[in-house]
């Protein structure tokens, strides 16, 4: 049903952001000339052009000896070149005309319980340098694997850099993941080493971390030892010879360590993701071509200054924290904020005061996340100044305009630029997005590729399509980042991302592109409907449901039926204080038919009070088909955050 793609795309959003000119001034792309001079530079020679920002913004130990060696679809990014991400985040920022920042802050970390630890470059330097140490001890060697399933605390972070010091591939396995699914990224990964915590704070409870991963354990056999940090105190089991303590390893451990010289294709970190065939899939990112990629965007498009405090709110056990929470924030020498817990422990606006306490000047946070503080209220958020925030912005789906005109007025009292920044796992770092200071925005769409990256949007026969045709979202050039394979499986590499257009990277994205050249993301080619013949994207019409003000949130899926082919199902949350009733659900379905037309009016409306969502903030609309559609088994539910609110929706059906 996805494969004859021609989604019809009918939401158009006409509101227009021009770029403020004082921004625009001070910005590091500054204004609408150097931007266009900058893509300009790019499409001359784009080699050359990521040749020029690899010499400016990372340092190498050996220069390579050419940019690209491309045999698609192979790519290996600054070839010969050796570097070390670790120096790059940290000793760099520790020796000549930076050496002052030594004794800036790199992490400012809170715990949820409200605890708080701030590291210097200085700080994180050592600790670093003393974890590789421990690594070594424990015979972890480079090229060796080392699975990491931890809290958001700092001492994740220094081992995930520890890793990349000794040219050790990390694979973190987000906290919320179930003993099954961290044996099988185990296993798939072969893991020598574990480093794990006896537990951690989510709204209030100790998530029990290592007593999920002595169940994993059970049937993974390559890993010889755990390194466990202390961080709740709860009782745990230590397994005798299996099982050491962080703090009595590193109490130890020389603090001398230089950096590994790693070749720029040397991997650095295998990231599981889910495909369409369920089985996950080990993303397998390299050093060189990550790094300059994660570096120059996160400098261009968050606009990172000394001064800054930058907050990104994703967990680093997705790839969002990889890139920006760590790797492309410390290599600009930037402090970066990492917050431990719920957004609503002890209260809804947590958040908020996180922002004001540290002056987080740079935030970038998940629509879902956005939605949620909007049906929270806003009084929340205006019981606090937030007059720090000077830049905004957004990852993980399409965001609908509602929201993104929430996030503009409310939270950046209308003088922040908002940048919607589209990626995925596979990309390593943000591809689509504009620059803020230099492209007008408009609430929905992630605007135009980064300078350096070409999209397009292609039919099934690989030919572009029209202005505001829908099609497949494809990448047609290399990029730095890029991912260089799926872990032990070349085959799948190439099938999944490369085998429908040849040489050319298939997102698995549906799109179009308006008059402008701007792209609008229309959500998951498995998430896009054919409703009675027409192809309509889930998100399209969720996004007109939620611009109803009784709607906080919405999710659409469909439901096979034998007339349509296709019903549309809607989940709806209302906004507070609002009833479910009969003369609404008629109501909404009017509504969707006057915003986008009769063709995406659904056909039934279900209240809920939440929807059911994965732990990074993705609707399992997985989950929601099954329940749509009357099915008994909703298949796998471990990466679930909820799970009452499955026995909740079933009940909504009988109501
Ligand atoms: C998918 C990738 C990349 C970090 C988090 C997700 C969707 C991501 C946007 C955006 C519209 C977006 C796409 C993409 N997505 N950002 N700004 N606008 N859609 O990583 O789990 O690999 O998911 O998230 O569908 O393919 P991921």
């Amino acid at each position: 049903m996805t494969h004859q793609i021609a989604i019809e795309s009918v939401l158009r959003e006409k509101r227009l952001f021009e770029p403020d000119p004082a921004f625009a001034r001070r910005a590091n792309v500054p204004g609408q000339a150097a931007y266009r001079r900058l893509r300009k530079e790019a499409e001359t020679d784009y080699q050359r052009y990521w040749a020029r920002l690899a010499k400016e913004h990372v340092d190498w130990f050996t220069p390579w000896k050419k940019v690209l060696d491309w045999k698609p679809p192979f790519a290996k990014w600054f070839v010969g070149a050796k570097t070390n991400i670790s120096y790059n985040c940290l000793d760099r920022h520790l020796e000549g005309p930076n050496a002052w920042r030594r004794n800036k802050a790199a992490i400012i970390w809170e715990g949820e319980p409200g605890d708080q630890r701030v590291l210097t470059f200085g700080d994180l330097h050592r600790e670093v340098c003393k974890c590789a140490n421990v690594l070594k001890g424990l015979g972890v060697k480079k090229g060796d694997r080392v699975a990491i399933y931890m809290p958001m605390v700092p001492e994740l972070a220094v081992a995930m850099l520890a890793c990349t010091r000794i040219g050790a591939v990390h694979s973190i396995i987000f906290g919320g993941f179930s003993a099954d699914s961290i044996r099988d990224r185990v296993n798939d990964a072969k893991a020598k080493l574990v480093i794990t915590a006896d537990g951690g704070w989510r709204r209030g409870q100790i998530i029990p971390l290592k007593d999920t991963i002595d169940e994993a354990l059970q049937g993974a056999d390559s890993v010889k030892h755990v390194l466990v940090v202390q961080r709740t105190g709860q009782s745990i089991l230590m397994k005798n010879g299996r099982d050491q303590w962080w703090h009595d390893q590193m109490k130890t451990a020389s603090s001398d360590c230089p950096p590994a010289k790693l070749d720029a294709e040397h991997p650095l970190f295998i990231l599981y993701t889910s495909g369409t065939t369920g089985k996950p899939k080990g993303i397998l990112h390299t050093t060189g071509g990550y790094l300059v990629h994660t570096t120059v965007t996160a400098k261009y498009i968050f606009d990172l200054k000394e001064e800054d405090t930058y907050w990104c709110t994703a967990d680093i056990g997705w790839v969002t924290g990889h890139s920006y929470v760590i790797y492309g924030i410390l290599s600009n020498g930037v402090t970066s904020v990492m917050y431990e817990g719920a957004p609503n422990h002890p209260d809804v606006d947590r958040f908020w005061e996180i922002v004001d306490k540290y002056n987080v000047t740079i935030l970038y946070t998940a629509p879902t996340a956005i939605r949620t503080f909007m049906k929270w209220g806003d009084k929340h958020v205006r019981k606090h100044s937030l007059a720090s925030l000077r830049l905004l912005g957004t990852v993980g789906e399409p965001i609908n305009p509602e929201a993104w005109i929430w996030y503009h007025r409310t939270l950046g009292k209308k003088r922040c630029p908002i940048v919607d920044t589209w990626w995925q796992t596979e990309t390593g770092g943000i591809l689509i997005t504009p620059l803020p200071g230099c492209v007008t925005t408009t609430p929905g769409s992630a605007t135009l590729p980064f300078p350096g990256i070409f999209a397009d949007i292609l039919d099934e026969q690989g030919k572009p399509v029209g202005t505001n045709q829908g099609g497949y979202l494809v990448i047609t050039r290399p990029w730095p980042g890029m991912l260089r394979g799926i872990y032990g499986d070349r085959k799948r590499y190439k099938e999944q991302y490369w085998s429908k257009y040849k040489g050319i990277y298939l997102t698995g994205d549906g799109a179009r592109k308006d008059k402008n050249g701007y792209f609008w993301i229309m959500g998951r080619v498995d998430d896009v409907m054919n409703v009675a013949g027409h192809r309509l994207s889930t998100m399209e019409i969720e996004s007109a449901l939620v611009s109803h003000p009784e709607v906080v949130e919405a999710a659409v899926v469909g439901r096979p039926d034998e007339i349509k082919g296709t019903a549309i199902v809607g989940f709806v949350t209302l906004e507070q204080g609002n009833e479910p009733s009969d003369a609404l659900r008629q109501t909404l379905r009017q509504h969707v038919a006057k915003e986008i037309g009769a063709i995406a009016r659904p056909d039934e409306i279900r209240f809920t009070e939440s929807l059911p969502k994965t732990r990074s903030g993705k609707i399992m609309r997985r989950l929601l088909r099954d329940i749509a559609a009357g099915r008994g088994s909703v298949g796998d539910t471990t990466t679930l955050e909820d799970y009452s609110i499955l026995a909740k929706l079933r009940e909504a059906e009988e109501a």
